[in-house]
C-alpha cells in the first residue's frame, strides 16, 4: 500500500502573489514531510513559478486539467508532455466542477487518463454522484459508469500509480460532509470494480482510494474507521495552511 496522500486542490483562487505567498506557507510548515505525500494543485498559469518555489521541499506538484495530445492545433489546451517538464508528477482529472462547466464526458476524462499513464504523470481520477443521482437511487449505477469508462483500455502495469477520488458533487464546497459509513460502502464499491478490472497485487500496490467534499478539521474524525481510505481532495480548506495542517496531521 503506498503512503497517505493529501491534495490541495486550490483550484482558480487567489493572486499570483497569494498563491506564491500560501505556498510558502505550505513549505515552511509542511515542506519536511515525508511519510505522507503532500501534493499541491494550483492554478494552470502559476505552476512553472509553483515548481520553481517548493521545488527544494517534499511537497509536490499537481495540475487541475491536462489534454490528451501532447502537442497540436489545441488552442488553450495544456500538454501532459509540458506538465512532466515543469514537475508536475500528479493531475487531477474529471473533477465534478469540469465534468459541469466544461461538458467533459467520460470519453474525455478516459482520453486524459491514458495521457497522463504515457506521460508518466499519475491521474486522480475524480468520481462522484449529484444530489440528484443519489435521490433516484442512481449513485451506484453513476460511479461505476464514471469508473468503468474513465479506465477504459487503461491497463496499470508496474509502478503505473493511479488515484481514485470520490467526491461526491453535493458534498463539493457546500459544507455538507457524506456520512462516512456510506463513503466506506461506495470505496468497497470502488474497490471492488478494481479487483475485476486489474490483479489484485496491483490494486493494492498501486491504487489510492480518497475521499473529498468539505473536509476540514472538524469533520475528518468520522473517517478514522474507514479502513481503504488512503487520503483526502482538498478544496476550501487548502487555502489556509493551519487549516490544512490539520487534516495532515490526522492521518
Ligand atoms: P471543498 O473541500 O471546498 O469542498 O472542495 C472539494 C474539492 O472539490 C476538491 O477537489
Amino acid at each position: 500500500m503506498p503512503q497517505p496522500i493529501l491534495i490541495a486542490n486550490w483550484k482558480m483562487n487567489l493572486s499570483l502573489k497569494e498563491l506564491e505567498n500560501l505556498a510558502n506557507d505550505f513549505k515552511k510548515e509542511l515542506g519536511g514531510i515525508q511519510d505522507k505525500d503532500i501534493i499541491i494543485c494550483p492554478s494552470t498559469v502559476s505552476l512553472i513559478t509553483m515548481a520553481g518555489l517548493i521545488g527544494d521541499s517534499y511537497l509536490q506538484l499537481g495540475a487541475q486539467n491536462v489534454f490528451w495530445q501532447d502537442s497540436g492545433a489545441y488552442t488553450g489546451e495544456t500538454s501532459p508532455m509540458i506538465l512532466k517538464e515543469i514537475g508536475c508528477r500528479y493531475v487531477i482529472v474529471g473533477h465534478s466542477e469540469r465534468r459541469q462547466y466544461l461538458n467533459e464526458t467520460d470519453e474525455m476524462v478516459n482520453k486524459k487518463v491514458q495521457a497522463c499513464l504515457a506521460n508518466n504523470l499519475m491521474p486522480i481520477l475524480c468520481i462522484g454522484e449529484t444530489r440528484e443521482t443519489r435521490q433516484e437511487g442512481q449513485t451506484d449505477n453513476v460511479l461505476h459508469r464514471q469508473l468503468i469508462s474513465g479506465l477504459d483500455s487503461v491497463n496499470l502495469i508496474d509502478q503505473e500509480q493511479l488515484i481514485i477520488a470520490y467526491e461526491p458533487t453535493w458534498a463539493i464546497g457546500s459544507g455538507l460532509i457524506a456520512d462516512p459509513e456510506e463513503v466506506e460502502r461506495v470505496f468497497a464499491l470502488i474497490r471492488q470494480t478494481l479487483v475485476n478490472l486489474y490483479p489484485l497485487t496491483i490494486v493494492n500496490n498501486n491504487v489510492r482510494i480518497i475521499y473529498g467534499g468539505s473536509v476540514d478539521a472538524s469533520n475528518i474524525a468520522g473517517f478514522s474507521e474507514i479502513e481503504l481510505l488512503a487520503g483526502f481532495l482538498v478544496g476550501g480548506a487548502s487555502l489556509e495552511v493551519g487549516k490544512f495542517k490539520e487534516i495532515v496531521k490526522f492521518l
